[in-house]
C-alpha cells in the first residue's frame, strides 16, 4: 500500500481536486487496495472548509466523483506518514520543506515534474480558470499514477525549491 498526500496552499482547490481526480484513476484501473490518497494545504487560512465550489463545478461537469473535504495543514508528522507528497508548484514545494523539514527520502514532488512538460499548476484561487487547472491535474495524475505502476523513468526533478 502506498501512501499519496496532494498538497496546495489551501487545500481547497488544487489538492482536493488532485485527489479526487487520482482516486478516480485508481478506481477505474482497479487499483484501490495499492493506493491511500489525501490531501493537504501548506497555509491554515481555510482550515475545516469544503472544496471551492469552483472546483466541486468543474468535478461535477467531468463526472469525477468527490466526497465531503474538510481542509487540514500539512504537518511534520506526513513526512513519516506518507510515501509521496506532491505539491502544485515550485512554490508550493518549498512551503512544504518548510514545514516537513529536509526531504531526506526524496518523497517530495512537483506533480507536473511526472510529465514530459514539466511545470506549475496555476491557482484558480486567483486565475479562475478551474478547467485549465483540471487539465493541468489530469495530465499530471495519470502520469504519476503510470510512473507509480510501471516505475517508468520519465520523471524529471526540475523545480528548484
Ligand atoms: P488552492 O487555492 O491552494 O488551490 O486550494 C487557494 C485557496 C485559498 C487561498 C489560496 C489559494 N487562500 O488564500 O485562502
Amino acid at each position: 500500500m502506498k501512501m499519496i498526500l496532494f498538497v496546495c496552499l489551501g487545500n481547497i482547490c488544487r489538492s482536493p481536486m488532485a485527489e479526487f481526480i487520482f482516486k478516480d484513476l485508481v478506481k477505474k484501473q482497479g487499483l484501490e487496495k495499492k493506493y491511500t490518497v489525501s490531501s493537504a494545504g501548506t497555509s491554515n487560512e481555510e482550515v475545516g472548509n469544503d472544496m471551492h465550489y469552483g472546483a466541486k463545478d468543474k468535478l461535477d461537469e467531468k463526472g469525477v466523483l468527490y466526497s465531503k473535504h474538510k481542509a487540514r495543514q500539512l504537518r511534520r508528522e506526513d513526512y513519516n506518514k506518507y510515501d509521496y507528497i506532491i505539491g502544485m508548484e515550485s512554490y508550493n514545494i518549498r512551503n512544504i520543506l518548510r514545514i516537513v523539514g529536509e526531504d531526506k527520502e526524496n518523497k517530495v514532488h512537483r506533480l507536473l515534474d511526472f510529465t514530459n512538460n514539466p511545470r506549475d499548476i496555476a491557482d484558480p484561487w486567483y486565475t479562475g480558470n478551474f478547467e485549465a487547472t483540471y487539465n493541468d491535474i489530469v495530465e499530471g495524475c495519470k502520469e504519476f499514477l503510470e510512473y507509480l505502476s510501471e516505475g517508468k523513468n520519465k520523471y524529471q526533478k526540475s523545480f528548484l525549491a
